[in-house]
């Protein structure tokens, strides 16, 4: 029997369901029963009435998914798929910033560890950033953990930020000159990055999204050609659900090793085993999941 039914019979028989980052393997994809952003698993997370909740992506996505459902399994194909991003701040590091801002709100992308979910005011997603800034009106804001992200925000509301200096190693490969050296060959796309680029990047783009963003903005556009400054794994919905427009990587580097760790035998196996069972500590997800909920109160 191939490994896509027994999948299939597996979740049937866990009352399971499979979610699935936009970066993740094709086929992995192909096997989930829904495919998106952060922000649209954190709320699929959220909502499901599954038993087992299959997390294909990185760490931090299913101790989320972890976090919001406390009754429920929250498995994981690859427990090692990190985000090296979210090791970029620890707890003690943010606490040392914060004394130094008193009265400081800390809005933390959700690329991060539960433990400093934790301490924080508010998550957001790349998705929403802006708006849940925009949520804290006057406040003074400390952005963690990617600069990038928050040095977008601070562009898009013209108001300052204090930012951490954490980054996404995948989409800091996207360079500047990636984007000229393809508009050059491709003189008709249309540049389309996600906020984790680099200001210089991000600065020779006709549109910025999340990576649900950059696919609603490439299905509704009426240019045939694009060229994508994100991570790779992201062509492959834009490819199917596309198949008349033509999409180019900026540069073939953009890879995220850790959201290719998840495979279908992975997946069947952490079904078949159930296994790894992805766990947050009951004190860390109960102070975490205020600024979770938060976050999905705004959008
Ligand atoms: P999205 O929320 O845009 O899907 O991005 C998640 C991520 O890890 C980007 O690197
Ligand atoms: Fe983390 Fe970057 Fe990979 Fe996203 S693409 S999971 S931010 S390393």
């Amino acid at each position: 029997m191939d490994l896509a039914r027994q999948i299939t019979e597996l979740k049937a028989a866990r009352n399971a369901v499979i979610l699935a980052h936009n970066y993740t393997v094709g086929d992995v994809q192909d096997s989930a029963d829904f495919v998106g952003d952060s922000l649209e698993l954190a709320q699929k997370a959220a909502a499901t009435a599954a038993d087992v909740i299959v997390f294909c992506g990185v760490h931090f996505m299913a101790e989320t998914a972890a976090i919001l459902n406390p009754g429920k399994t929250v498995l994981m194909p690859d427990q090692f798929a990190g985000c090296p991003m979210a090791n970029m701040i620890t707890p003690k590091e943010l606490a040392a910033r914060t004394a130094e801002l008193p009265g400081v709100k800390v809005v933390t992308y959700v690329n991060s560890t539960a433990a400093i979910k934790a301490m924080s005011d508010i998550c957001c997603t790349s998705a929403n950033a802006v708006k849940v800034v925009q949520s804290m009106g006057d406040a003074e804001i400390l952005f963690v953990p990617d600069q990038y992200l928050g040095h977008y925000v601070q562009t898009r509301l013209g108001k300052a930020l204090h930012l951490w200096p954490g980054f996404c190693p995948t989409h800091r490969r996207i360079r500047p000159r990636d984007i000229k050296e393809a508009r050059a060959a491709h003189p008709e796309a249309k540049v389309v990055v996600h906020p984790e680029c680099m200001p210089e990047t991000i600065a020779l783009a006709d549109h910025v999204g999340s990576t649900s963003g950059i696919l609603r903005f490439c299905r509704e556009s009426d240019a045939r050609e694009f060229i994508i400054g994100t991570e790779l794994g992201l062509l492959h919905r834009l490819t199917k659900e596309n198949p008349d427009k033509r999409f180019y990587l900026a540069t073939e580097l953009s890879d995220c090793p850790n959201m290719k760790l998840t495979t279908l035998e992975k997946v069947f196996w952490c079904l078949r085993d159930l296994e790894f069972v992805i766990t947050v500590p009951p004190d860390i997800a109960q102070q975490a999941r205020v600024p979770i909920e938060r976050m999905l109160e705004v959008v």
